[in-house]
């Protein structure tokens, strides 16, 4: 798979982006650096960013609207190819546009175990009320403020002797290794076979009567009942030698399976064995699977093999 780009937003010492960075040229990492970009010119990261070879972007938010600034700040992004924008102590809140024109792909750290202390002063809350922890959270960002899905987290213990600047150094050392592991994992999950077995699965079960059974070692999916249900799907992690990992539909006719195969070989392939009765093979992992197209494909094979008392229900709802 292609290495996923990233530009990375700093507003300061740029310790995280520099994590980030370093770990993005070890072996197999599977993002790269394309840009790091700045709302301070004199931000430190910019320099280090700089020495390393990395293109830098740097433009004041004073006296610009919030939106204004956030659309020179995406251009940069996208002028530099960015599949994802990584905020690594950006001290700016981002407008709900632009939010919106990255779904999924803007990822934020926070020096808090999130929910507790969104915002500001984070290590002296945490002190202050006690807490046996402190930590930092690797989050999506969604248009309000550090309260995205979050992709994983890391605890620090606090000391009775701790101040807020103590306890930030400590969560710091956490965050640099927290940072590179989770942004690794998330933009990497599209050739995670766990992450992708998951999501046919979620697709699967969702269809009427539908079930999980293993065939031949690998999982498989039934519509019907236990007794006289029928396969509608299979998911193959790089069955017989091949390296696809891929989720194995019903295909209309045999023709059908050899022109989509001939037409579109990043999408599909013949899968062995399987092939020769019908079952095409869609490839999972490939960067930016569309999901509603594997939801489709799921359905309609559904549909080949479901008893006619399910289909004429679908039908029906589909008639609404
Ligand atoms: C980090 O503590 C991060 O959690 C927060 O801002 C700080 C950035 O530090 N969002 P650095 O610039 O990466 O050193």
């Amino acid at each position: 798979m292609p290495k996923a780009k990233v530009a990375i937003f700093i507003s300061g010492g740029g310790t995280n982006m520099a994590a980030l960075l370093y770990a993005s040229r070890l072996a197999e990492c599977p993002y790269e650096v394309v840009l790091v970009a700045s709302n301070k010119g004199d931000a430190a990261g910019l320099e280090l960013a700089k020495i390393e070879g990395i293109a830098t972007f740097a433009h004041s938010h004073k006296g610009m609207e919030r939106a204004e600034h956030d659309t020179v700040m995406e251009r940069a992004a996208l002028d530099a190819g960015a599949d994802y924008i990584v905020l690594a102590g950006y001290m700016r809140i981002l407008s709900e546009e632009f939010v919106s024109h990255w779904p999924g792909k803007i990822i934020n750290i926070h020096p808090s175990l999130l929910p507790k202390y969104k915002g500001l002063e984070t290590h002296k809350r945490a002190i202050d009320a006690g807490d046996s922890h402190g930590g930092a959270t690797v989050h999506l960002v969604t248009p309000e403020l550090d309260s995205g899905a979050i992709l994983e987290q890391v605890k620090v213990a606090i000391v009775p002797r701790d101040t807020p600047e103590t306890l930030a150094e400590r969560v710091k050392l956490a965050e640099h290794q927290l940072y590179p592991r989770a942004l690794s994992a998330y933009v990497g999950r599209g050739s995670d076979p766990t992450y992708l077995l998951d999501k046919v699965r979620e697709l699967a079960l969702k269809l009427p009567e539908t079930r999980e059974r293993e065939s031949h070692g690998s999982p498989g999916f039934r519509v019907g009942t236990e007794k006289s249900g029928k396969f509608f799907a299979h998911f193959n992690d790089q069955h017989h030698g091949s390296e696809h990992v891929a989720v194995l539909v019903k295909a209309g006719s045999m023709d059908e399976l050899l022109s989509l195969v001939e037409t579109q070989p990043g999408t599909y392939f013949k899968p062995a064995y399987y092939g020769a009765s019908g079952w095409i093979g869609l490839i999972l992992n490939r960067p930016d699977v569309d999901w509603e197209h594997v939801d489709e494909w799921l359905e309609r094979s559904w549909r080949t093999v479901a008893p006619a008392r399910l289909t004429k229900l679908m039908d029906a709802a589909d008639g609404f």
